[in-house]
């Protein structure tokens, strides 16, 4: 019997859809109380690392509409979106930002005062809005303090959540508070998965070290489905060599990508759109310049191409690209005011995740997800910039909301917590990973995982590579690795490692697999064996269902309200 702690809801995560989450759920009932449980300190969730814009259309009276930020991200997502869940996002954005606004959101601004928004890939309108390019960090610290407003949220920062805890309903998860090392039990009727994406699956990743899909597998292995997994996005301007993000506001700012010819290649790939065609047609363009021999020779040994924003002048850069401009210097040697700089397509982003419904239900009663970590298939095939911190934003919202409303109509569900499950998730972790026979390194199997992704399963993708790709990370999965050196019970990061692994090589074949599954190119998922859209059998959504065996496929229509899919042309 585990020492169990009690709340109305449990938030997993407390990057921007968990923070927004909490404040929604304390909003709505002042009389629930709300656990965040992150496995790191606040501040340190990824989502403090986004940089360009989050989308909304604020300027109906300029030309922009709601009608053309929906179509752009159905179009955008090779209309494999759920066309009533963009309509949802695009129609609650701009309150969204106004309310970040009046929380003390530092935006930038136009001459004329109002929230300033610039260009991104995919849009038809300026329509990502923006403070300088620290978004994210500045949308984190604005709901964070807001969540400091509220006596009825409660944060849990260092606490590693392991599984879910169910029966034919969301009854907690049992987790492991890193400082003291105890493995306790959280109990609520309700509870939201904000965890974020799983990008550190592959080695050339914009995402923090700590983005490991913990949140997804503990889903997973409770039995729910992850959905369209097979779609990674590649962001176009990730920086040589350690593929930290360049924003895409530094292309909407009017920066150029130039090959070794010194062309700006993308007039040949989308004239309509250039630089700014979305991310997934502008890194297929990239890597067909490389793969042609007009590429940049790296040390790395991978050609890159470079991104030229010196024509926008010192003092642009200083106003609206400082960060980058750090990022350059720091981790390239390179000042953008000088000089190009090198850059690659890099893991960004995952479309996939935990499946939902429109309202961020998922198919265990009482649970939501939201955020990255989720699927709702805002994205389809693939997402446009700036769409991520707004799904964040409704999503967290809207699960917030009803899941505060289930917490109080549920409270009566006092119920005894599974003691049997909560006993072989002790036995899996303890025996099976912390006193695991293994003799392995288990950071090389990691390794071998994540270069494995980069070199097989990239931008383009083809049977071979990804047969080879699948055998490998079984083969890894297979191998005597789970053990944990340090047998330090209080914070042993060796231990969270080696369970982050364990979830990270789960989900690399779930990828695999949907990606060897879908014989179509789509979106992000470009295969050179079948390079062309094919909606009379593959319009639909993947279903991954966790077996023993290895993940189980099924399929899920694609909602449509309006818009018939037709060819993209940027
Ligand atoms: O390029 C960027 O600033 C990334 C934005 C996004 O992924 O939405």
């Amino acid at each position: 019997m585990v020492d169990t702690i009690s709340h109305d809801v449990l938030i997993i995560g407390s990057g921007l859809a968990g923070l927004r989450a909490a404040i929604s759920a304390a909003a709505t009932d002042r009389n629930i109380s709300i656990a965040v449980i992150s496995k790191v300190q606040v501040m340190r969730s990824h989502s403090v690392s986004a940089e360009g814009g989050t989308a909304a259309v604020l300027y109906e009276e300029e030309g922009d509409n709601q009608e053309s930020h929906i179509y752009d991200t159905i179009k955008g997502s090779d209309f494999l979106a759920d066309q009533d869940v963009a309509e949802r996002l695009v129609k609650s954005m701009p309150y969204e930002i106004y309310q970040l606004d009046h929380w003390g959101m530092p935006w930038s601004r136009r001459k004329d005062g109002r929230i300033a928004q610039r260009k991104f890939g995919g849009y038809s309108f300026p329509r990502a809005t923006f403070a300088q390019d620290k978004v994210g960090f500045y949308e984190m610290q604005t709901l964070y303090d807001t969540c400091l407003k509220y006596d009825n949220i409660h944060f849990y920062n260092e606490w590693f959540c392991t599984s879910i805890l169910r029966d034919s309903s969301f009854q907690g998860v049992t987790a492991i508070e890193i400082k003291s090392g105890d493995f306790m039990a959280f109990k609520a009727p309700a509870g939201i998965i904000c965890t974020g994406g799983a990008g550190r699956i592959y080695s050339f990743s914009t995402y923090a070290f700590s983005s490991t899909p913990d949140g997804l597998d503990m889903a997973f292995r409770a039995g729910l489905a992850m959905k369209d997994m097979e779609f990674v996005q590649f962001h176009p301007t990730g920086i040589m060599p350690s593929g930290i993000l360049i924003t895409e506001g530094a292309r909407g700012e009017g920066g150029y990508l130039i090959n070794n010819k010194g062309e700006r290649f993308m007039q040949k790939y989308a004239p309509g759109k250039m630089e700014l065609a979305p991310r997934d047609v502008v890194s297929r363009s990239m890597i067909k310049e490389i793969n042609e021999g007009r590429g940049f020779k790296h040390e790395t040994g991978f050609d890159c191409l470079k991104l030229d924003l010196t024509h926008l002048g010192a003092e642009r850069i200083k106003e609206v690209l400082a960060g980058i401009r750090e990022i350059g210097i720091k981790f390239s040697g390179i000042d953008i005011i000088d000089e190009p700089i090198e850059v690659r397509p890099v893991c960004h982003y995952m479309m996939g995740g935990i499946h939902t419904n429109v309202d961020g239900a998922t198919e265990l009663p009482g649970l939501w997800a939201a955020g990255e970590a989720a699927c709702n298939s805002t994205h389809g095939a693939n997402r446009l910039g700036a769409n991520s911190t707004s799904e964040c934003i409704v999503w967290g919202r809207i699960t917030g909301e009803l899941a505060a409303k289930h917490a109080a109509s549920h409270k009566s569900r006092a119920v005894s917590l599974p003691e049997q499950q909560i006993a072989e998730e002790e036995k899996r972790i303890y025996d099976g990973i912390f006193r695991g026979a293994g003799d392995v390194n288990p950071y090389e199997i990691r390794k071998a995982m994540t270069d494995t992704m980069d070199e097989r399963a990239y931008v383009f993708r083809n049977e071979e590579n990804l047969a080879a790709a699948l055998k490998k990370v079984r083969e890894l999965k297979g191998t005597m690795w789970k053990h944990v050196e340090d047998k330090a019970k209080e914070y042993n990061t060796n231990f969270i490692n080696v369970m982050e692994i364990d979830s990270m090589l789960r989900t690399a074949e779930v990828v695999l697999v949907g990606a060897l599954n879908r014989r179509e190119s789509r979106g992000a998922h470009a295969r050179t064996d079948y390079p062309v859209r094919d909606d009379v059998n593959f319009l639909r959504h993947t279903l991954a269902y966790h077996t023993p065996d290895g993940p189980k496929l099924a399929w899920h229509p694609v909602t449509f309200t309006r818009y018939a899919p037709v060819e993209r042309k940027y």
